[in-house]
């Protein structure tokens, strides 16, 4: 403000007048700030008093430990206890070799304790750090099958967060293993799904209530094989000898990241499917090569494959399909070869054949039909055989192309 009416001054007298509407319009900010300020000031002198009482531990863990003394913490805070609970999963990944999931975790417990309240004016301080092992805690645990890290309270070390009011945030760090049927028909697109179940360990649903706390926000900073691709809650009771347990239950969908296998998958099981269209509409004698090298195509993708899969109870689809091609790719050789023989035969051809060729040539044209000599017959059938053979390879090329697509 100074500085804009000093800078106005040296401007001349032609400025003068100008300055003076500035400088009248900055003196109303001026005090319009002022009347601001003072609050303010008071407010920040009043919080600066608050964090300075906060920030004396000595005098918040003196009247923390007076009302510990009073405090019992093996007595549940009410008779019927809502605990409400979040789960933020900071690592999901499958471990193929072992058939197993691994899944690292924050497991949030909140729940409100009237007796651990205080008068938030009279402490100057609305929260407090209270190592957990002094606090009444739900005994929330897994109780889904796991193989390691089964037990939220091994991590009691923790703090616990207290607020003036009463309410209470435990956070335990879980590290849970849990075994998965590995099921692998999708491959290399394979979704799978692993459940963890949470309830108390000895309290009925009457007496620990658990629900979901909110949906929360999964953040997962990584960028490994398996992608978490969804997180689903639900409850579910859970009948045990006379009472009931709620059970919380945490579903976590893992996606494979492998989009080179899916494309290799997609582009082999495709270049076999056309070499084998191709030697469809070729004639017999051009046909086993292109049927070969389908067969090989796909063979070679097999053996690839199988190195890298682990073992399950399932055979990927992919898999399926890779091995029909392989097949149909044989099954179009020895059609090829099998009408060549047919067309070949000299021999004179028996009665039935005769009848049976007169048959089909009303439904459909059979050409190197010539007279009544005996190859001509032969030639007939083998071109019945091969129209037979095509239509049914065609029929199963169709098919696999529709399960993979
Ligand atoms: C912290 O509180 C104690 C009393 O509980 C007092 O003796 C001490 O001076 C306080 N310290 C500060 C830095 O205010
Ligand atoms: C907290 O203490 C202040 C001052 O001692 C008092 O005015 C206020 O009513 C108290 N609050 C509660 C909720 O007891």
């Amino acid at each position: 403000m100074l500085r804009t009416s000093g800078g106005a001054k040296l401007g001349g007298e032609a400025r003068r007048g100008e300055a003076r509407t500035v400088s009248c319009v900055m003196a109303a900010g001026a005090a319009a700030m002022h009347a601001l300020l003072l609050p303010l000031l008071l407010l920040h002198f009043h919080v600066g008093v608050t964090s300075a009482a906060c920030g004396n531990a000595s005098a918040l863990s003196e009247r923390m430990d007076a009302l510990l003394a009073e405090y019992d913490r093996g007595a549940p805070p009410s008779p019927r206890m809502p605990v409400r609970l979040a789960l933020i999963v900071r690592h999901a990944a499958l471990d193929e070799r072992r058939s197993a999931v691994r899944m690292l975790a924050d497991l949030q417990m909140s729940w409100e304790d009237a007796r651990l309240s205080w008068n938030s004016s009279v402490w100057g301080c609305g929260y407090a750090g209270v190592p957990a092992e002094r606090l009444w805690l739900p005994d929330v645990a897994l109780v889904s099958a796991a193989t390691r890290g089964a037990d939220p309270a091994a991590s009691a070390g923790q703090h616990a967060r207290l607020a003036s009011d009463g309410r209470i945030e435990w956070t335990s760090r879980l590290d849970l293993s849990a075994p998965l049927a590995l099921r692998l028909d999708d491959w290399p697109r394979d979704l799978h799904n692993a459940v963890f179940k949470f309830a108390s360990r000895d309290h009925d649903s009457d007496q620990l209530d658990l629900t979901v706390a909110h949906a929360e926000g999964q953040t997962v900073f990584e960028a490994g094989a398996w992608e978490l691709a969804s997180v689903s809650h639900s409850t579910e009771t859970w009948r045990r000898g006379d009472g009931e347990r709620r059970v919380v239950a945490w579903a976590l969908g893992l996606r494979r990241r492998a989009p080179a296998h899916a494309l290799a998958t997609t582009a082999v099981l495709a270049a076999a499917a056309l070499l084998l269209l191709a030697a469809l509409l070729l004639p017999p004698a051009a046909r086993p090569p292109l049927c070969a090298c389908a067969s090989f195509t796909a063979a070679i993708w097999l053996i690839s494959a199988l190195v890298r899969l682990p073992g399950s109870a399932t055979t990927p689809l992919a898999v399926e399909l890779a091995g029909a091609l392989c097949i149909c790719g044989g099954l179009a050789a020895l059609c090829a070869a099998l009408t060549r023989l047919l067309a070949a035969v000299t021999a004179a051809p028996p009665r039935r054949l005769r009848s049976a060729l007169a048959a089909a040539s009303s439904l459909c044209s059979l050409a190197p039909e010539s007279g009544d000599g005996g190859a001509g017959v032969w030639a007939a059938a083998a071109l019945l055989l091969d129209r037979m053979l095509r239509a049914a390879l065609a029929i199963a090329l169709f098919l696999v192309l529709c399960l993979y697509l």
